[in-house]
Formats: structure tokens, sequence, C-alpha cells
């Protein structure tokens, strides 16, 4: 933060790293100097940075309408991008509702649940990230500096065991955590928040802030099958996996389940804030008109956007190249593992990557972590981020059109980052 600013503290964060444009995963600064961004701005520019369909979509937007409030008059972007989003979205999702924020999304996703259940409660698991208004942070136990100091959050959150958290590993199919995480799912059903009081279960198929932890594909399913059994809703958070960043559309395709509730966000837009909550009809059939809303919602510069981020999406070709640089980054980051004692492990879903950091005690090392990231910043001028309720992951999520040469110089950047840390 530079002294004198004007800018609130509270951005802690805030980096001093003074971007004038980007194309593709590149970036620029006002001293001209290039660096690879390996962040996406947080798993947000999936298509890179200002793709230029997506900024051709935006530009002839501006010129026709750039604000159309939906409660004053309609535009011709609702539709067809509700249609768009029912064709690339799993078949149960058939309605949607724009927001602007993840948070927002996630906040209405509640909203919905307890209207259409007329029920008060809903498990989340922990490691959860849904953002930082009062419910979404209500929702978010993988830290605490999200929610100290903003308490009493809202009531009615409980939180169940999510397999392998705490010991930050990614946990197999057929591991006794797995059945462990779901008995604690029943006892939490039997002992603390009946069935008849629980409106949703609330789930990231892989863990985000929480660090980069993709959730075991019976665990999954046996969340989805017992909110069937009782009624509740099974509330899917892909705001940081959906939209080809796990190598599908959207990562709950890699299980067998059918959400209620779809909550997105982040890659829909190629950074236009923009998000959405898409149900089953019958569900957002039954949301009371007027009980939900906003200024914004379904701003048409975001919705065309969007439009353009599907497309190219969607086009022939594109999720197999997340799915091959997924595969180099994947196992050059295991080549790396194989040779360096302070990986504790590889994993993710895609490219979403995390990982581990641990010292010669096989403890969380968080401080290595930042000395890895600042390294590779200044020395290689590659961006990576850290994740996780111990700082200890380091998260790769580059943009969707990331190319080969880039994931290597990626690799190279860490490799000589743990040499030199
Ligand atoms: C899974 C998930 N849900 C919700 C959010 C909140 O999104 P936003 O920051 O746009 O409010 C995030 C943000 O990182 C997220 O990763």
């Amino acid at each position: 933060m530079r002294e004198n600013s004007r800018l609130a503290p509270v951005w802690s964060k805030l980096s001093d790293l003074d971007v004038i444009s980007g194309k593709g995963a590149l970036v620029y600064t006002s001293s001209g100097e290039e660096y690879l961004d390996l962040t996406s701005g947080i798993a947000v520019t999936s298509t890179g940075h200002c793709h230029p369909k997506v900024v051709q979509a935006i530009a002839t937007q501006a010129q026709r309408f750039i604000h159309a409030q939906v409660n004053v008059y309609t535009h011709d972007l609702l539709e067809p991008l509700a249609e768009k989003l029912y064709e690339v979205t799993p078949s149960s999702i058939e309605s949607f509702f724009y927001s602007n924020s993840g948070a927002e999304a996630t906040e209405g996703a509640i909203k919905l649940a307890r209207q259409y259940t007329k029920r008060p409660n809903v498990i989340v698991f922990q490691g959860s990230f849904h953002g930082r208004t009062s419910q979404a942070m209500a929702m978010t136990t993988s830290r605490t500096s999200y929610r100290a100091g903003h308490m009493p959050l809202p009531a009615g959150v409980f939180v169940s065991l999510t397999p392998g958290y705490l010991e930050g590993e990614a946990v197999l199919d057929g591991d006794p955590r797995v059945q462990k995480a779901l008995d604690y799912l029943d006892y939490l059903l039997l002992a603390q928040s009946a069935p008849s009081e629980t409106a949703a279960f609330i789930v990231e198929p892989v863990l985000g802030e929480g660090g980069y932890l993709p959730l075991p594909k019976t665990f999954l399913e046996g969340v989805a099958k017992r909110a069937k059994e009782h009624g509740i809703l099974f509330v899917v958070d892909e705001v940081q996996t959906g939209f080809g960043r796990t190598g599908k559309m959207f990562a709950v395709e890699y299980y067998d389940v059918e959400p209620d509730i779809l909550v997105m966000a982040k890659g829909l837009a190629s950074g236009f804030p923009m998000s959405a909550i898409g149900a089953r009809k019958d569900i957002m059939d039954r949301w009371p008109v007027g009980s939900h809303g906003g200024t914004y919602g379904g701003n048409p510069i975001g919705c065309a956007a969007a439009l353009a981020t599907i497309d190219i999406l969607t086009e022939k070709g594109f999720l197999e190249n997340v799915r091959d640089r997924a595969l180099q980054l994947r196992s050059g980051l295991e080549e790396i593992a194989a040779e360096d004692g302070a990986i504790g492990n590889v994993r993710g879903l895609g490219l979403m990557v995390g990982v581990t950091l641990v010292n010669s005690l096989k403890k969380p090392d968080a401080e290595r972590v930042s000395k890895i990231i600042a390294h590779a910043r200044d020395e290689s001028k590659v961006l990576i981020m850290n994740a996780g309720t111990w700082g200890n992951v380091i998260r790769w999520m580059p943009p969707l059109v990331v190319e080969e040469a880039q994931i290597k110089r990626g690799l190279d950047a860490f490799r000589l980052a743990l040499k030199n840390t």
C-alpha cells in the first residue's frame, strides 16, 4: 500500500504490481515489465486477459446499452444467456437468476433454498469458502480471519467433516475417512440440525480457498444421496470450479450427482462482475416474486461477456487443451515433488492444482510458501498464489488458454524458487 493512500487498508494484501494491460496469460506493468499470470485474477480470467471475442462483445454492447434494470425494462441478452446456461449446465439445472458476485449468488442460493423448503438451517463442510457477506461468511469455515470481528453471524449454519481436510491431503474413494465424514453428516442430522429443519447442504466439489482439495466421488455422491433422502436441497458452489476450470464445464460432471441448485461466478464472464444461480425449475418457480433481486443483476455488458465466454469455452478442442495443460502441470509438479521433500503432496482437478509445502517435521510451512511466491514473482516474473487454512498450499489456476511453454515457464520458476528459498 502506498503511503498516504486513500484506499482502505482492509485491502491488506493490495499488490504493488501496477498493471496497465493484459493479454492471454500475460500482464504488463506501467514500467513495461511482463509477468506470467498463473492466478487468472483468482480463477476468473479463464479465457485469458482481454480475449478479443470478449472485448468485442463488451465493446459492442457498451455502444448499445450499458444498464438495463430488469424491473424497468428487459434486454435482449437475458433470455439467450439463460438458454446458453441451460445448454452447458447439468440437466437438472433449468432456470437462472443473475447477480454480480460469488457471495451474492451463494447468499441468494440459500435464500432460495429456505423459501422452497421452508426450513431454516444449512450444513456446510470444513474448509468451505462461500464469500464475505454476512450469510456467506457464516458459511465460510476456511479461516477465522474471514469471520473474526464480524460475529455474531447469521445462525443456523452447521459444519460437517470434509474427508482429508485436517490432514491436508486428497482422499481417495475407499479410504475409511469417506465413510467417517458421511457418518458425521448423519450424526449432525440426528443430533444438531434435524432434516425437517435443514434447507440445504452447500458444497464445493473442489475446496477452493480451503486448499484446492478435490472431494472423493463417493463422498459427494453420499452427500447428494442424503440430501435426496431427506428433502434437503443439494447446493453446489461452482463459483471457482465452474466454466471449464477442472477440464469439464462443471466439476459435478466428474460425479454421479444432480445438483438442485448450482452457483456460478468467476469464470462465467471472463472478469466482468457477473454471477448466476441455476436451479431446478420447480424450485425456482417457488421463489416468491420480489423476495430477491438487485439493481445490477443481469447487466447487459455482463450478459454479453458471459455469452462470448461460453462460446469460447465450447469451441471444439478448448476443454481438451485444458485437460492437456492440466496433465502437463500435474506431472511437472509431481516430478518436482519427487525430487523435493518439502512438498507434502500435489492434488487437484484440471487446471486447479494445489501443492502443499511442509517443514522437516512434516508440518504446514506457510512461511516457505510466501517466500516461494515472492521469489517466483521477483526473479522469474511468474505470478502464483497461496491458499488453504494453514496457508501452506500453492495454488495453480492459470487461464484455460495457457500455452505449453507458459506452463513450462511456471514449473521452471517454481523449481528455481524451491532451490533458492
Ligand atoms: C467457491 C467460492 N464461492 C464463493 C466465492 C465468493 O465469490 P466473490 O468473491 O465473487 O464474492 C468464492 C471466491 O473465491 C469461491 O471461491
